[in-house]
């Protein structure tokens, strides 16, 4: 990768390597109108809207900037129901960047997270993986099955060095197959950017390895390729094998030596949609008849053209280093400025976003009262700033009700790419730092409306006494008539 150096070394910075040509007007709420609207939002900041949010750094799920060129591919989008041309050059664009000959569309990540399942997942069968997502974890429980976690423990240790904190363990994996037998696991799968624990990415090596060994025992390895592309930027910069390889090359590595891979296109490629492909044309045809039925016909499974156009542009455009690197760039500078304030954080900054580690912020908030969707909302009521709670509340409950306690309490400030400036990126910091400093203030809260699936998409809490306005009354005391 070109790098761009300044000339005063103290003043270097992520430097944007794209113009912006579209903007959209933010708007930043008094404080006192910004606890209002968390407490019309039931205290989840899934719910509040985006018109009331200053910085929304609550996903980077189809909301990354598109390309110049991804724009100008969707006017030229065929939305034929058979036989479409938009559907051919999305294949052509899938074989070029990942090598692989079969393709499956469908509407986004999960959809294909249901297909597999429905396919793969027998009652009594068992899953493993690095970490869960959330909505994978809901399709494999509900056909009956169970998830097993083999990250390496460095991975669930908030701050260190490890460069790969996503590795699976390769010898737990070896001993649960030898424990469980091959034929109770359903399949192995690896997230490429472990998006629960910080997004932190998995090397290429152990990546093979996995596949290696599943081969060996006649599992079925599947790649979850929704973060790959911040993965890759890591294993070009940390990875000494990756070095001197292109990306494309890795990428065809990664497609040659999985059974089957699948991504979030809202992720990958910048753009919306999904699809699951495989140089395996018989696991494709299991799959095939799930397409019609709950995704769409063949041609575009749900998505819409012109998003598949995009998509395939964008995956082409995950091959450009310069690209690829802006968000991980972006977000270890967020990470960096934070640390430098005293802030705990999720280390080494990983991708997707800065991950600020709530449970040791607010240790005194227990898991049941929900530390990391607490802080989430002073983030809102400090700055506008609309984040996402990744701790005990985004977990499911276990099946006698008691509550599964996160591994890691982390709200995360995802960055989606190329969306945010420096200067947005240096308020955010600040207050960060703001809240951080005031975090005695903060206190618990307590469900209001609890749903029992994927609760934390969209379920009403309470703050547990008064503490938010005790905080927007400091934040008026601190800030004067800011907004
Ligand atoms: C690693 C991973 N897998 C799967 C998904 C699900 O994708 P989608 O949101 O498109 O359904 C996500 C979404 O955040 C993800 O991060």
């Amino acid at each position: 990768m070109s790098s761009v150096k300044f000339y005063l070394p103290e003043e270097q910075v992520p430097l944007e390597m794209h113009k912006v040509r579209v903007v959209q007007k933010l708007h930043l709420l008094p404080v006192e109108e910004r606890l209002e609207k968390l407490k019309e939002a039931g205290n989840n900041t899934f719910l509040l809207q985006n018109k009331d949010v200053f910085m929304d750094m609550l996903t980077d799920s189809g909301v990354n900037a598109m390309s110049d060129n991804q724009v100008a591919a969707m006017s030229i989008a065929d939305d034929s129901y058979a036989g479409s041309e938009t559907c051919n050059r999305l294949l052509d664009s899938i074989k070029e960047v990942f090598g692989t000959e079969h393709f499956l569309p469908a509407h986004q990540g999960r959809a294909c997270e249901n297909i597999l399942a429905e396919t793969f997942v027998k009652p009594g069968m068992f899953t493993l993986m690095n970490f869960h997502f959330t909505t994978t974890k809901a399709h494999i429980t509900r056909m009956g099955g169970s998830v097993i976690e083999l990250v390496r423990p460095e991975g669930l240790v908030p701050a260190n060095d490890e460069p790969f904190k996503g590795n699976f363990d390769i010898p737990r994996l070896k001993q649960t197959i030898k424990d469980l037998g091959a034929k109770n696991i359903a399949f192995v799968r690896i997230e490429a950017g472990t998006n629960l624990i910080g997004g932190q990415p998995v090397s290429l090596e152990n990546m093979l390895e996995v596949a290696k060994i599943c081969k060996e025992n006649g599992i079925l390895s599947v790649l979850d390729a929704s973060l790959l592309q911040d993965n890759l930027y890591f294993m070009k910069i940390r990875e000494e094998q990756c070095k001197e390889m292109s990306i494309k090359k890795i990428m065809h590595k990664l497609g040659k030596a999985m059974d089957l891979i699948y991504f979030s296109s809202r992720k990958l490629g910048f753009a919306r949609g999904g699809a699951i492909i495989s140089n395996n044309e018989e696991l494709i045809l299991r799959m095939k008849e799930y397409i019609p039925l709950y995704e769409g016909f063949l041609t575009y499974g749900g998505m819409e053209v012109r998003s598949m156009e995009a998509m395939a542009v964008g995956l082409r455009e995950t091959l450009d280093m310069e690209i690829i690197s802006q968000g991980p760039l972006f977000t270890k500078y967020l990470v960096d400025e934070l640390d430098a304030y005293g802030v705990p954080m999720v280390k080494p900054a990983g991708g997707l976003g800065a991950h600020v580690n709530a449970g040791e912020i607010v240790p005194h908030i227990p898991h049941g009262e929900y530390p990391a969707a607490a802080l989430a909302t002073a983030f809102y009521i400090a700055g506008g700033i609309r984040g996402m709670e990744r701790g005990t509340l985004s977990e499911q409950r276990n099946p006698d009700g008691s509550e599964q306690h996160a591994e890691m309490e982390l709200v995360r400030l995802a960055l989606p790419r190329r969306v945010f400036t420096l200067s947005q990126v240096k308020y955010c910091a600040d207050r960060v730092k703001w809240v951080y400093d005031n975090r005695h203030l903060i206190g618990g809260l307590r469900w209001e409306d609890e749903p029992k699936v994927l609760r934390f998409f969209f379920g009403r809490l309470q703050p547990i006494g008064d503490w938010q306005e005790k905080l927007a009354a400091k934040f008026r005391e601190d800030f004067g008539d800011s907004l």
